[in-house]
């Protein structure tokens, strides 16, 4: 049992130190728990600093300004070869629309946002980063940074019709289904955010109730109440 951990740690340790001997390197800046990949194993990565792969997640309908610079890219082998290195991203936001979302510092490598971000507009980004020579050539293989708006609740259930009709015979009984009526909500899907519950605010006549409705489906039942046509 010894050896097979001892050889699954060693398999963590190997894929470590290949993913950080390639490539760029992403360092997520005030990130939020569980975005960190790496910290608590930096002593296997060469004590560098904590980079991640994770995606950064920015909340939908906020000022994050103060979270800048969200994300950074640092390149190892230039700084350890004394090159002279310029950062670049490119992809949704920067470089294809909607622009000017993101901004970046090319000396640096660091990622600011710009904008409040609705998820329902761009629910999500990829970002690819460079390093490139003075020639405009990659000095590292280029890395993806996936930003992932998060959900607020910020829209109201809407009806699909604005008027829904159904129709029901005399004499039903029972519990008969008469109708459905349906919303839609553009929050994140299967997320309380975007759970609908329906709920009859009046009918007519008032009293004794003639329809019942399932708060989850919309579906509207009769009650034990007689229908009759010749009264409604
Ligand atoms: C990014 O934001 C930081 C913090 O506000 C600021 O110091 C820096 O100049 C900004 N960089 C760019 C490229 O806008």
């Amino acid at each position: 049992v010894i050896n097979y951990i001892k050889q699954q740690i060693n398999n963590f340790i190997f894929q470590i130190c290949f993913y950080f001997g390639n490539g760029l390197h992403l360092e997520v800046l005030n990130a939020r728990n569980g975005n960190t990949l790496l910290p608590k194993h930096r002593h296997l990565v060469r004590q560098k600093r904590a980079w991640i792969t994770a995606p950064v997640a920015l909340r939908e309908g906020e000022d994050l300004s103060k979270r800048n610079p969200i994300a950074k890219i640092h390149s190892d082998v230039a700084e350890e070869r004394g090159l002279k290195i310029t950062y670049k991203y490119t992809g949704k936001g920067i470089t294809e629309p909607p622009f000017g979302v993101f901004v970046f510092n090319k000396d640096t490598g660091e990622l600011n946002v710009t904008k409040i971000l609705d998820r329902e507009e761009t629910p999500s980004f990829l970002l690819i980063g460079y390093a490139l020579d003075e020639k405009g050539n990659n000095l590292e293989k280029p890395l993806e940074l996936r930003i992932k708006v998060l959900d607020i609740n910020d829209n109201e259930p809407v009806f699909t019709q604005d008027v829904f009709a159904g129709s029901i015979e005399e004499l039903s009984a029972a519990d008969t289904l008469v109708m459905k009526i349906s919303a839609t909500d553009a929050d994140e899907p299967n997320t309380l955010n975007s759970k609908i519950s329906y709920r009859i605010v009046s009918q007519e006549p008032t009293y004794p109730p003639v329809f019942y409705l399932n708060k989850d489906t919309g579906e509207i039942y009769t009650t034990s109440f007689t229908l009759d046509r010749e009264v409604n």
